[in-house]
């Protein structure tokens, strides 16, 4: 599933976040990819262990800590730190087809983190640059993704995606991966429609017996397909 999530951050915070961004030392985004995606990488990016970065990480986790639709649709057991980037037409800023590794370090200690999801909170407008669509390649097609300032696109890690050309202007994101909860999409997305079902019934009807099982159900699935 491809999910939406618009509102992760309000306008004055994404403010906050550009004000500290723009004035960065950005690296070459080709440092932390393999040999594989150096060739079709071109962007730059924050060191992930420079204080700024890990300062602006916080941020964007504490908002997506607030945000009961990303944890709807993500159910997220562990997180890579976010990370940012940025594309410049004055370079051609652009990230080929590729899918992310399956694996890597994250955020909360030692060990792996599996990236069942990937995410990209935008950071500028869709009127700030021509190009750099996010294109995610799935069964039904390719999407194109080009979202509002403090929107945030999720997506299965399984997807091939690129980002296209920047031909003007810049394109600044945070990006993070995800393991979830529950490993397999199909489960996750049932679980996903399930809980935002039974949320639109409350509200509309209030709380019922049927509204009770249909939780129960809900949590008892829950229970039943998580890994942790
Ligand atoms: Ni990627």
């Amino acid at each position: 599933m491809m999910l939406h999530i618009p509102g992760v951050l309000s306008a004055d915070e994404v403010r906050h976040l550009r004000a500290q961004l723009d004035a960065a030392a950005w690296t070459d985004g080709r440092a932390t990819v393999g040999a594989a995606g150096a060739h079709v990488k071109r962007n730059e990016q924050l060191p992930e262990d420079a204080p700024l970065a890990r300062e602006l990480a916080q941020y964007v986790q504490q908002a997506l800590n607030r945000n009961g639709l990303f944890f709807s649709a993500a159910l997220p057991l562990r997180m890579s730190q976010p990370l940012f980037n940025r594309y410049d037409a004055a370079n051609a800023g652009h990230y080929g087809f590729h899918v992310d590794g399956a694996v890597r370090a994250h955020a909360q200690g030692p060990g792996w983190l599996r990236t069942d999801l990937s995410a990209t909170l935008f950071l500028c407008n869709p009127d700030d640059y021509d190009g750099g669509d996010l294109t995610v390649r799935d069964t039904y097609g390719e999407h194109e993704v080009k979202l509002p300032a403090g929107d945030l696109v999720l997506y299965p890690s399984t997807s091939v995606h690129c980002v296209t050309p920047v031909t003007r202007g810049v394109r600044v994101c945070s990006f993070m991966w995800i393991q979830s909860m529950i490993r397999n999409d199909g489960r996750r997305t049932m679980l996903f429609e399930l809980d935002q079902a039974i949320q639109t019934l409350r509200a509309r009807h209030g709380e019922s017996a049927e509204l009770v099982a249909l939780t129960s159900h809900y949590h008892n699935l829950l229970r039943e397909w998580s890994e942790i």
